[in-house]
């Protein structure tokens, strides 16, 4: 391969720099032009594409966001908008792309190689680490740890007050955030997808005398928790405790920004390079992944249609714990 393009897709994630700039410097070691596409599948349909080289990815690691811009393309969710990107990708003498994204960019990735040819691979990066074949996607340490501190503060003004809190973390339809937050904040309960929320005994635990010689608590929500987010929990509860007093804090976006952390920096780079490496040597439809500290390939397929699984024998820690 002579010319190859790197972008980001979906939801950024802290470490997407680092991955970009690991892209980036791994295809120039092996001899290999790069470019960059701005602003994910959309640039590729507008042709918004940009030369790099080793000084365009200088002084990024440590920044948040992605230098290359993101989005939620719905024209390339179109057979003409993949046409379009598609030509562009021949235009400028493309011959293979690598995608740094999650499971939406990569259900498009395995659309546009079967319709295409073209060749793709994938880097895991969305803060939810919510995809087969890769024990980590880069963003989730930085988004646990922004997330957590947050909760820290909370736990101040929650114990000044001696006041219940329900806190809403990312994760989309995963619960993997809300398991290693509620853990790591010392939650007394945590409310994950993976497993139907027993209204039931929400109230007993809150109506218990174990409750009662606590001042305050912590109940972390996922916010693709079956029985609502944080918001409709806390007014069923309502309904059920009519005493019942609760605050309310959805964390949101903060948690998809800041600085990465090291572990994101490193699995960034460690698998930024992986995809580049593999797709010089003619690799495409795949996922570069981590299992075991091991780099491992896996189809968009499996990527994006097998379910990756919390561990929820870890809720039986966190409850022993609370
Ligand atoms: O996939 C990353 C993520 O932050 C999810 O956790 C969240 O549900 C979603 O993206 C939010 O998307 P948007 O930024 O489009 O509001």
């Amino acid at each position: 391969m002579k010319k190859i393009a790197v972008f980001t897709s979906g939801g950024d994630a802290p470490g997407m720099n680092a991955a970009i700039r690991s892209a980036v410097r791994t295809a120039l070691y092996h001899g290999v032009e790069i470019c960059g596409i701005m602003g994910g599948y959309q640039g590729l349909i507008d042709g918004n594409i940009i030369e790099m080289n080793s000084q365009s990815v200088a002084n990024i690691i440590q920044r948040g966001g992605t230098i290359l811009k993101t989005s939620r393309s719905e024209e390339f969710r179109t057979t003409e908008g993949r046409v379009k990107a598609a030509v562009n990708v021949k235009k400028y003498g493309i011959e293979g792309l690598v995608a740094i994204g999650g499971d939406g960019t990569f259900t498009g990735a395995e659309i546009f190689c079967n319709e295409t040819g073209i060749t793709v691979m994938g880097v895991p990066g969305t803060i939810d680490n919510d995809l087969f074949g890769t024990d980590y996607t880069i963003g989730f340490d930085t988004a646990v740890n922004t997330a957590i501190d947050a909760i820290d503060k909370i736990r101040d003004t929650a114990d000044s007050h001696n006041r219940t809190f329900f806190v809403e973390v990312m994760g989309r339809h995963a619960g993997f955030i809300a398991m290693d937050v509620g853990i790591c904040g010392g939650a007394e309960a945590i409310l994950l997808p993976d497993i139907p929320t027993d209204m039931d005994e929400l109230v007993r635990f809150f109506t218990t005398d174990k409750k009662k010689q606590k001042s305050f608590s912590i109940v972390v929500v996922a916010e693709g928790d079956d029985a609502g987010g944080a918001f409709t929990i806390v007014e069923k509860l309502k309904v059920l405790i009519p005493e019942f007093d609760a605050r309310v804090s959805v964390l949101g976006h903060i948690q998809r920004g800041g600085k990465p952390s090291a572990y994101d920096r490193l699995m960034g780079s460690r698998l930024g390079s992986a995809a580049v490496v593999e797709l010089i040597e003619g690799v495409t439809n795949k996922m570069v992944g981590i299992v075991s500290n091991e780099l491992i390939l896996t189809s968009f397929h499996e990527a994006i249609n097998q379910k990756k699984k919390v561990d929820v024998s870890l809720l039986k820690l966190a409850k022993m714990l609370a």
